[in-house]
């Protein structure tokens, strides 16, 4: 079946208007995926994976980015900008591309995923790479933005959380229903509340009955919104939530005491324990980010936090190709060297009683 992207499936739901230019890499209805084997090891109902990584440009950014390209190219605007860690920037210069804008970005030096990076840089965006961290990357956005003709693009633009709301209503169309718990990565913020937003606008209109509770898991060294105060010096392995200073703070806890949910750390061992356990039990390759879902649920599972019946969404955010250094970095050891030869192989493989 032919889908047009979001912003033309979900129409209703967003502020288009008829000067809002047409605009899409048909991003969005990306799988929801059943586990089939991770979910015997927790004490839930069903389990499922909403794999963002299938959206045009590998991450869930491209929702909200579309939205937000189209409507600063509604706008007269002829200049896109943002800080990222890696995927807004790829989202963003691919969909500035395609509405024929000039697109800027701004990145913490050095860490930032090298598929991510690639992207930026393959369509052509103008990349600058700070030495700092993200935070500061993005205090500079907001003030250039703030003061010349350029439309910022990171996720406190209301337009990205307007087009990134459409993945809640993706699960919902998928499940047939509201999940009970819907589990996802938390960086800067903007994903937890627009998701929290889709939910809630549902709910408005009387499509869901109940609204699910929001579980957000930041990485240990970067967990201000589990301290309470932000981190001057976030660190984590999953560069793409090494996020101090969160810019949706505020809507983050909002969305966790709305729903009766909860933000919680995990450690980095746990989340690239995740990341394998997707890869090597249900074949789903995820950046290290994306497996801070599956991490946080694994976690909550060893606490006795559910009850045995629920329904548990975990977003995977990223493609798993977005950050190959650290998915070789992990299992490296397994390349076999051998010589070209098929008796060496067989004789290595064990094969050659069985095969006679
Ligand atoms: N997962 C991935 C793969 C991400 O790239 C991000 C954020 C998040 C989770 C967290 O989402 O920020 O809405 O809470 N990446 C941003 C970027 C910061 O610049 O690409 P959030």
């Amino acid at each position: 079946m032919y889908w047009p992207g979001v912003i033309k499936h979900f129409e209703e739901f967003l502020p288009v208007t008829s000067k809002t230019p047409e605009l899409t890499l048909q991003e969005g209805n990306t799988p929801l995926i059943r586990s089939y084997h991770i979910v015997k090891k927790i004490h839930i109902g069903s389990l499922w994976f909403k794999f963002e990584g299938m959206n045009p440009t590998g991450s869930f950014k491209d929702r909200g980015m579309v939205m937000a390209v189209a409507k600063a190219k509604e706008d007269g605007k002829k200049v896109i900008m943002c800080a990222s860690t890696g995927n807004t920037s790829a989202s963003a210069a691919a969909y500035a591309k395609r509405a024929g804008l000039t697109c800027i970005v701004l990145i913490p030096q050095g860490k930032i995923a090298l598929g991510k990076l690639s992207q930026a840089l393959m369509h052509g965006a103008r990349v600058l790479a700070i030495r700092g961290n993200f935070d500061e990357a993005l205090k500079i956005v907001r003030y250039i933005t703030s003061r010349y003709p350029v439309a910022l693009v990171n996720s406190i633009n209301p337009f990205r959380i307007e087009g990134q709301k459409t993945a809640a209503f993706e699960v919902v169309d998928w499940l047939g229903d509201q999940p009970d718990y819907l589990a996802l990565p938390v960086g800067n913020a903007g994903n937890i509340t627009a998701y929290w937003k889709g939910f809630k606008e549902l709910s408005a209109r009387k499509i869901i009955k109940r609204l699910p509770r929001m579980m957000g898991f930041q990485a240990n060294g970067a967990c201000p919104l589990v301290t309470g105060q932000p981190f001057e010096h976030p660190q984590t392995v999953a560069t793409a939530i090494r996020i101090g200073n969160p810019a949706s703070w505020a809507s983050a806890i909002n969305a966790r005491d709305e729903s009766g949910g909860l933000i919680e750390a995990v450690t980095d061992e746990e989340i690239l324990a995740a990341q394998r356990m997707l890869s090597e039990e249900e074949g789903l390759f995820v950046e290290p980010a994306s497996a801070a879902s599956l991490a946080g649920v694994l976690k909550k599972n060893r606490e006795g936090y559910f009850q045995g019946k629920e329904r548990v969404v975990g977003v995977l955010t990223g493609h798993g190709l977005k950050d190959p250094d650290i998915a070789i970095e992990q299992c490296k050891d397994r390349i076999e060297e051998v010589g070209a030869s098929s008796e060496e192989i067989v004789e290595r493989l064990g094969i050659r009683n069985e095969l006679v």
